[in-house]
């Protein structure tokens, strides 16, 4: 059976590139420990206008994921958010460190790395005309998936999304746009993910719509294993799902740690309310007291 939800892949040659591992007695060994996604002094610079200096969107980002956790980036626009999923999706080349997923080089092991992941963002991209269920299993050719199995396994994706029977045949271009953010996470989920990158997932979903998503990415990680990163705006959210949050500025880590600690620390250090919010204004330079606030330097543009 090929499962759409695919749990772990064990490749010893996956050991090879993996330096970051805890236990090298066997390659086997190696790639079980091996994080869902290491990221290491990653730089990604934009020339927008050649007179003048490149824009810096990340500047030596370091992340580990371990696997089966939910990892949220947060940070005001344009702090790097988008910049650095679609590095690690391969949609942008790096300028400088390393990427690695679950032990396989971003850049060296292109094709190992595109089955193991898979991206969501707000303007995912659809055949307009045609119907969810065709994208789908459109998608499900492109990566080699058998074409019964993915059928039935879209049906129950999209189903579980709140996408009922009669609207699978008809054309994508004739839904709402949230009705096609959850076509797009189910088309995510049946074709690779495990380690799936939501870029806002949620943002313009009514109330509903964000609770079945949410719940559903829950039920990713939980039932299937599966590794996600996901930018949000929206604090509650951010809360609810995310094992770890990474906080961007300018293009900079400038907090890591679970959403707990992260508001022990804002509280402790700076004597803000131990809220999400309390953190994000602080990291991000927009402090309710700017005074007492030291990282909030950090340069969003
Ligand atoms: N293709 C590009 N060409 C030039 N500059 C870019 C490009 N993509 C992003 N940038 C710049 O890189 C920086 C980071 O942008 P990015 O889209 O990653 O931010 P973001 O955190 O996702 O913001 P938002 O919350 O608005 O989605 C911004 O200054 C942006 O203008
Ligand atoms: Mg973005």
């Amino acid at each position: 059976m090929t499962t759409a939800i695919a749990p772990e892949l064990h490749s010893p040659a996956s050991a090879e590139a993996t330096s970051d591992v805890r236990s090298v007695a066997t390659p086997e060994a190696a790639v079980a420990v091996s994080p869902a996604l290491l990221a290491e002094h990653v730089t990604k610079r934009f020339v927008v206008d050649r007179r003048k200096a490149p824009v810096t969107a990340i500047e030596d980002v370091s992340l580990r994921l371990e696997r089966g956790t939910i990892h949220g980036v947060l940070g005001a626009n344009g702090s790097g958010k988008s910049t650095l999923i679609r590095l690690v999706s391969g949609l942008l080349t790096l300028d400088e460190g390393r990427v690695e997923v679950f032990g396989h080089d971003i850049e060296r092991e292109e094709l190992a790395v595109k089955r193991l992941i898979n991206r969501v963002s707000v303007d995912a991209a659809f055949f307009k005309k045609l119907s969810p269920m065709e994208n789908l299993l459109f998608a499900a050719r492109l990566y080699g998936l058998d074409a019964g199995e993915a059928k039935r396994q879209a049906a129950v994706i999209l189903a579980r999304l709140g996408i009922g029977e009669s609207r699978l045949g008809r054309p994508v271009e004739q839904m709402s746009r949230g009705m096609q953010q959850k076509v797009a996470i189910a088309r995510a989920l049946l074709t690779s993910p495990t380690l799936l990158l939501l870029d806002e997932p949620t943002t313009g979903l009514d109330p509903r719509s964000k609770l079945d998503v949410q719940a559903f990415v829950e039920e990713v990680r939980d039932v299937h294993g599966a590794t996600i990163v996901l930018t949000t705006h929206d604090l509650a959210e951010a809360e609810r799902l995310c094992d770890r949050i990474t906080i961007l500025a300018g293009g900079r880590v400038v907090a890591e740690d679970t959403p707990a600690g992260l508001k022990r620390l804002v509280n402790e250090r700076y004597g803000q309310p131990e809220t999400l919010e309390a953190v994000f204004m602080t990291f991000t330079g927009r402090s309710l007291d700017d005074d007492d606030v030291e990282s909030a330097e950090a340069d969003t543009e």
